[in-house]
């Protein structure tokens, strides 16, 4: 299991002990960063890791800030598919392009991989209620992994989520709070609410939870035998996975079982891109911007916590990027997907696409790069709305055939 040495500030470096109330440096006000001690591992080597029968996250234990096996709360989460795309690899002009497909989690979302781990330090801690605040997709994760270990979720939503999203979550149980706001100022409140109520929170303020993400590192790795991508691209809002890949590549270089490190890239909606628009500047910090209306609502965050910076940091300090992109890009990479490769993805989980598209566009994706587009989010979590379907035919043969030349038309 992991053991924690420690909490350390991403910006100033000041180190802080693990019982620290607020996760948050006292001088900066950055979410601190969990330090784990991964000295035993350098002897152990990788094998041990890559030989486990275990295909989920906690095939990487060590790698988690959870130092009792008891309190391991999994849904089987991890271990999902690193699918080539070979058709789709012609839209990146011949680059070796492959998709990881995350939809394929517990809950449908990303969100597994980082609410598995915090549900887990929330046992561990011996906290009865957790809670979230969410633009749906960990509304319904939190829930989940609550449910399986049988804590009470509280959970705001701005009102405007995708209905199913929200009943997925009330499914599992969760209290729902839906706030007649939208995401940021709906996060403001849970702020408040977490303080009045003291429930443990699953957001990316908590540096514990956001350690399950770095599984994304590990997996890929392992799946490419060693190999490690020139590119990974991540759809982003508050910025927990492109932080998250990035530190989970360093710990892997850091035990000498790479030689290299990926290009870390932010994905984000143009309509709402604080991070890329931070990067593009060559700002070193991010400002707020007012989000405007996009279809990749999941991740329409326009004024992340000081985690985005880390993202930020990830995409600046690996030679990699931050996109932000139109809604044509975003919805052609949705329907891409789907038709070219068989995955039904939302349009903010299909958003890294869209991206290795314009980045080969732009020369900076070559023929022959291995690139690794990270797909986020499941298609049934927001259906598309622009698909009208046919009516229904009488059950002949003939009516078979009547529809079927009403469509060659
Ligand atoms: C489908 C999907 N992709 C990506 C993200 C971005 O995750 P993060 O907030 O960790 O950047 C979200 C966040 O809600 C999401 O729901």
């Amino acid at each position: 299991m992991g053991k924690v040495q420690g909490l350390k500030c991403p910006k100033c470096m000041k180190g802080y002990a693990v019982e620290i109330k607020e996760p948050r440096c006292q001088e900066c006000h950055y979410v601190l960063e969990v330090e784990l001690e991964l000295g035993g591992l350098e002897g152990k080597g990788a094998d041990l890791f890559l030989h486990r029968k275990d295909r989920s996250i906690w095939r990487w234990r060590e790698f988690f800030p959870i130092e009792k096996e008891g309190a391991i709360v999994t849904l089987g989460e991890g271990g999902t598919p690193l699918l080539p795309a070979e058709r789709l690899g012609r839209e990146v002009g011949g680059a070796e392009l492959y998709l990881k497909n995350d939809t394929l989690l517990p809950t449908g979302s990303l969100k597994d991989r980082s609410n598995a781990v915090g549900i887990s330090r929330a046992v561990e801690e011996g906290h009865d209620v957790v809670a979230v605040a969410s633009t749906g997709n960990a509304a319904a994760s939190v829930a989940a992994y609550a449910a399986r270990a049988g804590l009470q979720s509280v959970v705001f939503v701005p009102e405007a989520t995708a209905r199913e999203k929200v009943v997925q979550a009330a499914s599992y149980g969760a209290r729902i709070i839906g706030v007649r706001a939208d995401y940021d100022e709906t996060a403001r409140l849970y702020g408040q609410a977490l303080k009045a109520f003291g429930w443990y929170n699953c957001l990316s303020s908590n540096p514990f939870r956001n350690e399950g993400k770095k599984s994304y590192a590990y997996e890929i790795w392992a799946d490419l035998d060693g190999r490690v991508p020139d590119w990974i691209i991540h759809p982003t809002a508050g910025g927990t996975g492109p932080t998250a890949c990035w530190k989970g590549f360093k710990e892997l270089h850091r035990l000498g079982w790479v030689e290299r490190l990926p290009r870390i890239v932010v994905a984000q909606a143009a309509a709402c891109a604080p991070i890329a628009q931070a990067f593009q500047a060559g700002r070193d910090e991010i400002w707020p911007v007012e989000p405007q209306e996009t279809i990749a609502e999941s991740i329409k965050v326009g004024s992340p916590s000081t985690m985005a910076w880390r993202a930020l940091r990830a995409a600046q300090e690996s030679g990699g990027t931050a996109v932000a992109l139109s809604e044509e890009e975003i919805a052609r990479s949705q329907v891409l997907l789907a038709t070219e490769a068989g995955i039904f993805a939302e349009p903010a989980g299909a958003i890294s696409l869209g991206a290795a598209i314009r980045l080969f566009q732009d020369g900076s994706i070559e023929p022959g790069h291995l690139v690794v587009a990270v797909i986020t989010g499941h298609g049934l979590k927001q259906p598309p709305t622009q698909i009208t379907l046919p009516d229904a035919i009488p059950a002949t043969l003939a009516s078979v055939e009547k529809a079927l030349r009403a469509d060659a038309r």
